[in-house]
């Protein structure tokens, strides 16, 4: 049974209405994707949200699926479902696409948003490695003299000591990470054989997903995961994994080919990765990819038949800041993280579209047709009209601002700019991520479950009057800030 019957049923084109001179607009010309005749109705393009609404042990919920199906009713182009992982692993509320017995949730998810609009829709699938929460001094030091990493006598160091001045005695800076951020494994610690596993997983996932009956798949190569560690010059794996561009380009490149060879060449493969890493050291210096490597690395993709580039920036573990004791560190919150969302109010609109131009400008001149999507901070219909109508990117990306209004692509057709619900880019929705709290806006309208909790906004209506506080479908589904 269809989890909302009326809303999963009622087409976009039914709660919509069209200003003619909106309607010529290039962000509202269809936009074929693919090599299966896919088209886009619109070239907005909802990239990855992380919603924190799957099950502990990473299925899709009624709240999953409210979301989406809300998404789908706002009739973006292209709809990019948050990160699922791709190894069969536990993973808290990620969801999942590691094994079959995750295909019926995102089927019946898919099905929702079909009946409900022309979006195309596909999952980003995603690698990454371990993490643990940075551990109390004691805990910490008691576990290196376990592992015979330190000697016993560091026991008698009181905990003040050691954490003013850990260099005194963790000599090995790897240990003193570990201690002041919490254990992260890195691609260097990933044995050959291990590596090896990883386009198998990949493959996997994107069968599932073609299963599911989605368009397609976008990888995952962007911000602190697995592959995007694997593509950066500060990868210093000896082997060949490693090193060079051709080595750093090798496990992304097998696992285009293994994807493609699992799905066949009209399933749309696209991928994310980063058109710059934005690292700040310590010393000041600005580490990683730069643009140059990223006009080289989107220049291999597209050679290797990817159906599209979406370009985001930073979100490093290099950088974030010191996690507390008990959380685990978060790549969002140093320099980088403020590059892959941007919070400040000096970042300008568009802030990474330089990005994605440079890009598209390296991808054409090798004689490449392949769409390049920019994302960060836009919001407004001018802002991605006039990205488009000067070529500095194909399509328009827009996380929160489609978080805070989904509606807007049906408001910006219908030329009711008036009634967007406007994203004001704090920090609101990153927190709930950081969290791993139900992610929703601060905008939408207030729930009754504690001062965070925000209720999905009602359908907007053309020719209806707008009402702010508004709610989504009321009945059951509709409390997602605590729904899980
Ligand atoms: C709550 C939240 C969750 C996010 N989750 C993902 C994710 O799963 N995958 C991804 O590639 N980017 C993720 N991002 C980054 C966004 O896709 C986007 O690149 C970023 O927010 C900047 O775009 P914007 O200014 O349009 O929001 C997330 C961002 C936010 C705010
Ligand atoms: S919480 Fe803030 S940044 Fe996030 S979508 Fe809402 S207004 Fe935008």
């Amino acid at each position: 049974m269809a989890l909302l019957p009326t809303l999963a049923t009622t087409r976009t084109s039914s709660l919509s209405a069209v200003d003619p001179e909106r309607a010529k607009a290039l962000v509202f010309r269809p936009f074929p994707i693919g090599r299966n005749g896919l088209v886009m109705p619109n070239r907005i393009w909802l990239p990855a949200m992380v919603t924190w609404r799957g099950t502990e042990d990473g299925f899709v919920t009624p709240s999953v699926r409210e979301i989406y199906l809300r998404y789908a009713l706002g009739g973006a182009g292209m709809i990019v479902l948050e990160a699922i992982g791709v190894r069969d692993i536990a993973s808290g509320p990620l969801l999942r696409l590691s094994d079959d017995r995750f295909v019926p949730g995102l089927r019946a998810l898919r099905e929702e948003m079909r009946a409900a609009s022309d979006s195309l829709v596909v999952p980003q699938i995603i690698d990454f490695l371990k993490i643990a929460t940075r551990k109390p001094t004691h805990d910490f030091v008691l576990g290196m003299v376990k592992r015979g990493r330190v000697p016993e006598s560091l026991l008698d160091v009181s905990d003040a000591e050691l954490e003013a001045r850990p260099e005194a005695w963790l000599p090995d800076p790897r240990d003193r990470r570990d201690f002041l951020y919490g254990y992260r494994q890195t691609v260097e610690d990933l044995r050959a054989d291990e590596i090896l596993r990883i386009p198998g997983w990949f493959a996997g996932a994107a069968r599932r997903a073609k299963q599911a009956g989605f368009d397609g798949v976008e990888l995952h190569f962007a911000h602190a995961y697995t592959l995007a560690s694997f593509l950066s010059v500060t990868n210093r794996r000896t082997d060949r994994y490693g090193g060079s561009f051709e080595n750093r380009m090798r496990l992304p490149l097998e696992v285009v080919s293994a994807v493609r060879e699992e799905v066949g060449a009209d399933f749309l493969v696209g991928c994310r990765y980063l058109g710059s890493e934005d690292i700040l050291a310590e010393d000041g210096r600005i580490l990683g990819n730069d643009l140059d490597e990223a006009r080289r690395i989107g220049v291999a993709l597209a050679a290797a038949g990817l159906d599209f580039l979406s370009i985001s920036r930073g979100g490093k573990f290099d950088d974030a800041k010191q996690p507390k004791v008990g959380e685990a560190a978060y790549p969002y919150t140093g320099h980088s993280g403020m590059k892959c969302i941007p919070r400040s109010r000096k970042d300008p609109f568009g802030a990474n579209a330089h990005l994605a131009t440079g890009i598209r400008e390296a991808v054409r001149a090798a004689g490449f047709s392949t769409p390049v999507v920019t994302t960060g901070k836009i919001h407004t219909f001018e802002q991605a009209e006039a990205l488009l109508r000067e070529e500095r990117a194909d399509l328009v990306g827009m996380a929160r601002a489609l978080l805070a209004d989904p509606d807007l692509p049906r408001k910006w057709l219908a030329g009711r700019d008036d009634v967007v619900r406007a994203c004001v880019f704090c920090p609101f929705c990153e927190e709930e991520d950081h969290h791993h709290r139900v992610v929703t806006c601060t905008l939408w309208p207030k729930g009754s479950d504690g001062p965070r909790h925000r209720v999905t906004p009602g359908v907007w209506r053309a020719g209806e009057p707008w009402d702010p506080e508004g709610v989504f479908a009321a009945g059951p589904s509709s409390s997602v800030g605590s729904a899980r």
